[in-house]
C-alpha cells in the first residue's frame, strides 16, 4: 500500500501530515513537525486522542471491549497462564517454552530477598502510612543498592533489574503490610511459586504455620494477569515519560506507582469498597441516590468503578472479574452483602439514561476489590495489588521506549494564556 498522507489546511496554508499504519486499530496522523511548519501546535487536553508511540505490546479495541497481550485475549490469558509466563510474555514478546519458563522463574526466585538494611527503611514509616506511599518509595530505595544497573542504554542491567524488581516487589507489599499491622516482616520461602511466595509472607506469623489455599492462589493469579498491561494508561505513560529523560528504570516504575495510586486510576478499587461500604452504613443511601449523585453536575461524586478513557463497552476484565467473583466467594464460603450492592449499582447504572448515552460501563477496578476482600485483603493493600499485577507491563513498555530509535525525551507545548510583560512592584509598594 502506498504511503498515505492527510493535509491539513488553515490560515492558507496547507500542511501534509504523514500517516502512521497500525496492524489494526487508529492509524496516527504525524504532527511532529506541524510546530516548526506553522508556528502552532496542537490542543489535547489529557492526550485523549494523541498517540506517544507505536507499540507491539497491547492491543485495546475500546469499542468491541477487546484486549490483547502480544495478540493473546485476555480471557484466554486469564484461563491458562500464570502471572510470571505473562510477565515474559510481555518482557520478551513471545510466551516461553518449558525450558525458558523455568530458567526464567528461577532467576525470579534467587532475588525475593530485600538488602537487609531495607529493613530499617521499612521500619521508618509510620503505622499508618499507606502502602502505596511505602511501595514508591521502597521501589526507588532499592536503586541505591543496585547503581551499576542504573544505564538505560545496558540491556543486561535492564534484564537483571526487571527479575530483580519483579522478584522484590512480592516482599516489600507484603512488608509494607505488616509494617500497618505491627508484626514481624515474614522473609520469602524459595519453595515456593511467585503468588504462594506473596501470600505466605502476607498472612503466615512467626507462631503458626500458614498453608496457601490454592483457591486463593489461583485468583491471586487471575487478578495479577488481568491487571499485567494496559497500553499507554496514565502510570505507563508516567513510566514511559520519567524513563524518556534516561531516568533508571527503579525511578520511573516508582513513579508510575505513585501515579496509580490515584482514585481516578488503580485507586479507585480502595474507593469502590469504601462506597458501597458507605451504602450499606448510611441507611439513607442506596444504589439509587449513589447514581443520582454521579449524574448531578453540581456534584464532583462519581461513580467508582464506572466509566473508561478507552472502554465504551463492558471492560473484558471486568467480565471476567464478575462472573470469577462468583466462584471466588463461593469457594471461600463468604456472602459479601457489598456483592449485591454492587450488582444492584450495576444494573441500575446500565438500565439508566445517564450511563447509557455516556457509554459508562464497569470497569476492572468494580469488582476486582470485591475479590481482594473475599481473600483477606485489607482495603488499602487493594492498589498495591493493583501495581505488582502492572509491574511487568511498566517495565516492557519502558524496555520498547528505551529500545525505539525514535524516542525524544517527553515535553509537551502548551498553549500561553496567562499575563505578559507586568512590571516588578517591590513587596512594600503592593
Ligand atoms: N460517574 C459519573 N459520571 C462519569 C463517570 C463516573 N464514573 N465517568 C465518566 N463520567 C461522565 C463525565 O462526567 C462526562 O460527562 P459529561 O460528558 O456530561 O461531562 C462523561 O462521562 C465522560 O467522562 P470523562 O471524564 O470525559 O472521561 P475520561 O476519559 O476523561 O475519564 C475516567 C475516564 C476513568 C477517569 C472516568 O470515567 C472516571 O472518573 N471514573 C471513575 C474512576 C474509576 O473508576 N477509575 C478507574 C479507571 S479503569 C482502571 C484504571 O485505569 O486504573
Amino acid at each position: 500500500m502506498a504511503d498515505r498522507h492527510a493535509q491539513l489546511s488553515f490560515d492558507g496554508n496547507e500542511y501534509d501530515l504523514p500517516i502512521v499504519e497500525p496492524t489494526i486499530g487508529n492509524a496516527g496522523l504525524t504532527i511532529a513537525k506541524l510546530r516548526a511548519d506553522s508556528g502552532d501546535v496542537t490542543y489535547d487536553p489529557g492526550f485523549a486522542n494523541t498517540a506517544g508511540a507505536q507499540s507491539t505490546i497491547t492491543y485495546i479495541d475500546g469499542a468491541a471491549g477487546i484486549l490483547q497481550h502480544r495478540g493473546y485475549a485476555i480471557e484466554d490469558l486469564a484461563a491458562n497462564a500464570t502471572f510470571l509466563e505473562v510477565a515474559y510474555l510481555l518482557l520478551v514478546g513471545k510466551l516461553p517454552n518449558k525450558a525458558e519458563f523455568e530458567a526464567w522463574s528461577e532467576d525470579v526466585r534467587m532475588h525475593t530477598l530485600l538488602n537487609e538494611e531495607m529493613k530499617r527503611f521499612f521500619d521508618a514509616f509510620p503505622k499508618r502510612a499507606h502502602p502505596m506511599a511505602i511501595l514508591s518509595s521502597a521501589t526507588n530505595a532499592i536503586s541505591t543498592f543496585y547503581e551499576d544497573y542504573h544505564d538505560p542504554s545496558n540491556a543486561k542491567a535492564f534484564d537483571e533489574s526487571a527479575v530483580r524488581l519483579l522478584a522484590k516487589m512480592p516482599t516489600i507489599a507484603a512488608w509494607a503490610y505488616k509494617k500497618s499491622i505491627g508484626m514481624p516482616y515474614s522473609y520469602p520461602n524459595n519453595d515456593l511459586d511467585y503468588v504462594e511466595n506473596f501470600l505466605a509472607m502476607m498472612f503466615s506469623l512467626p507462631t503458626a504455620r500458614y498453608e496457601v489455599d490454592p483457591v486463593i492462589a489461583k485468583a491471586v493469579n487471575v487478578l495479577f494477569v488481568l491487571h499485567a498491561d494496559h497500553e499507554q494508561n496514565c502510570s505507563t505513560a508516567t513510566v514511559r515519560g520519567v524513563g524518556s529523560s534516561q531516568a533508571n528504570l527503579f525511578a520511573s516504575v516508582g513513579a508510575g506507582i505513585d501515579a496509580l495510586w490515584g482514585p481516578l486510576h488503580g485507586g479507585a478499587n480502595q474507593r469502590v469498597i469504601e462506597m458501597l461500604q458507605s451504602i450499606v452504613d448510611d441507611p439513607d443511601a442506596s444504589a439509587k441516590s449513589m447514581i443520582a449523585r454521579a449524574k448531578d453536575p453540581n456534584d464532583p461524586f462519581r461513580l467508582m468503578g464506572f466509566g473508561h478513557r478507552v472502554y465504551k463497552n463492558y471492560d473484558p476484565r471486568a467480565r471476567v472479574l464478575r462472573s470469577y467473583a462468583d466462584d471466588v466467594l463461593a469457594a471461600v464460603g463468604i456472602k459479601d452483602p457489598l456483592f449485591d450492592i454492587a450488582k444492584e449499582l450495576e444494573q441500575t447504572a446500565l438500565e439508566d439514561d445517564y450511563f447509557v448515552e455516556r457509554k459508562l460501563f464497569p470497569n476492572v477496578d468494580f469488582y476486582s476489590g470485591l475479590i481482594f476482600r473475599a481473600l483477606d485483603f485489607p482495603t488499602r493493600m487493594f492498589t498495591v495489588l493493583f501495581a505488582m499485577g502492572r509491574l511487568p507491563g511498566w517495565m516492557a513498555q519502558w524496555k520498547e521506549m528505551t529500545e525505539d530509535p525514535s524516542t525524544r525525551i517527553m515535553r509537551p507545548r502548551q498553549i500561553y494564556i496567562g499575563d505578559i510583560d507586568k512590571e516588578y512592584v517591590p513587596i512594600e509598594e503592593r
